[in-house]
């Protein structure tokens, strides 16, 4: 057997199993149900129309369909995305603007190699996305987390972070943010912060990326401006993806920013794969081009806002009162994020959870300095709505069995 550990570039000595992977597997069981995942509904996948387009393509346009494409992605789906973008966002961007890709994982993989350097200092959210930390720290980044509140990212400790750095004669790379809705704990960044990051990140010269997988699926509120559209220097660059909006198995993604980052990104993603899906790209343009995408992007709206509302409702029936367990009240998105009392241990929990046949995914994991042990991350979209109710029901008897030790823990020393 070759010795991997000599032969194995530094890059993937640095990656580790993700522990959530390894939980994950403790909750393939029909019984458990899941609030871990991050998958949206399969009964909200557009199938019949999907089917019917993808035979109108391979009849009529297989030569385009099935061959190489340009590594930029092909006129017809940026053409849409460009439409799209002027109509729901009042963004008027140029072809030389957008890159599609193979998904936003792919594009936050593609800012990790246009930007990152090993042992060059990155901002990131606290908890923030595990895949984008995953994407960056394989390139070496040293991540400094900056807090954040219900109104996402904290501007005063992002400001601070800067300075420090600038004091130390040392430049942060950028600041990644998920502004809508965010992966892990739901909350959305304030229109006055999203000015304030953006000045902020002017001031300092540091670029801003703003991933934004779920920004189309809100229930209710007022949506603030994207970042991007926020931006004057050219310094914000911005991630989107089909994956929940359409359907994740298309890994269709796209990235908007100035036209530079983009020619170097493009370079970049041919030694990734050349080009993205030629097939997909044609049939989210085409579905764009119908006029299904508004439609289905709506009824997701209705179907997961039912379900966000049954887990608050359930949280509100089952969790313990007092102790200071909180919940964040998401206006849009896919999870909620559960803060336990601060002597309550969210990865102890889980192994009791599953035995409850109930799965979440652990809070430290989203945070880069391994803090955010009492919290936890919880998926509404997957899970059906009768499961929501039981599910919760299971996991607050987890909660209230632990409080109940610590209860039972202090008794004794109270007695004596
Ligand atoms: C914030 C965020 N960024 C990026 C991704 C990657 O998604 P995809 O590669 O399917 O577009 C996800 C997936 O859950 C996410 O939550």
């Amino acid at each position: 057997m070759i010795d991997l550990v000599k032969n194995l570039a530094a890059v993937n000595r640095r990656t580790k199993t993700s522990v959530i992977r390894e939980l994950l597997k403790l909750t393939n069981k029909s019984e458990i149900i899941s609030f871990a995942g991050g998958l949206p509904d399969p009964q909200t996948f557009p199938s019949e129309v999907l089917a019917e387009i993808a035979a109108d393509i391979l009849r009529t346009d297989s030569r385009t369909a099935l061959q190489y494409g340009p590594t930029e992605g092909l006129p017809e789906l940026k053409d849409q995305i460009i439409r799209l973008l002027r109509e729901d966002e009042g963004i008027i961007i140029k072809s030389e603007n957008l890159l599609v890709t193979t998904a936003s994982q792919q594009a936050l993989e593609l800012v990790g190699k246009t930007f990152i350097d090993s042992m060059d200092p990155i901002l990131v959210e606290l908890p923030s996305y595990i895949g984008g930390l995953q994407a960056f720290n394989a390139y070496g980044a040293k991540m400094i987390g900056v807090l954040g509140d219900d109104d996402g990212l904290r501007v005063d400790d992002l400001e601070s972070k800067l300075q420090r750095l600038r004091d130390e004669e040392e430049h942060y790379k950028f600041v990644y943010i998920v502004p809508d809705f965010q992966n892990p704990s739901g909350v959305t960044l304030s229109e006055e912060r999203r000015r304030k990051v953006v000045r902020l990140a002017e001031m300092y010269s540091v670029l801003v990326i703003e991933d934004s997988p779920y920004r189309a699926i809100r229930f209710e509120g007022k949506q603030p401006h994207m970042m991007f559209k926020l931006g004057r220097t050219g310094n914000v660059i911005s991630t989107f993806t089909f994956s929940k909006t359409l359907a994740p198995s298309l890994r269709l993604g796209f990235v908007v920013a100035h036209e530079a980052i983009i020619r170097r990104m493009a370079i970049l993603k041919q030694s990734m794969d050349l080009c993205t899906s030629s097939l997909n790209q044609l049939l989210a343009a085409e579905f764009l081009k119908r006029g299904f995408y508004k439609d289905h992007v709506a009824k997701l709206r209705r179907i997961y806002k039912v379900k966000k509302d049954a887990m608050l409702r359930a949280l509100e029936r089952h969790m313990p009162e007092g102790e200071g367990i909180q919940w964040t009240k998401p206006e849009g998105g896919l999870f909620l994020w559960v803060r336990l009392p601060a002597y309550m241990n969210a990865d102890e929990l889980f192994y009791e959870a599953v035995k409850e046949n109930v799965a979440y995914v652990i809070g430290s994991a989203f945070h880069c300095d391994g803090s955010g042990r009492n919290t936890m991350r919880l998926n509404f979209s997957y899970p059906m709505e009768e499961q929501i109710e039981e599910g919760i029901r299971r996991l607050a008897k987890v909660v209230k069995a632990n409080l109940q030790k610590k209860q039972g823990t202090r008794q004794p020393a109270v007695s004596r």
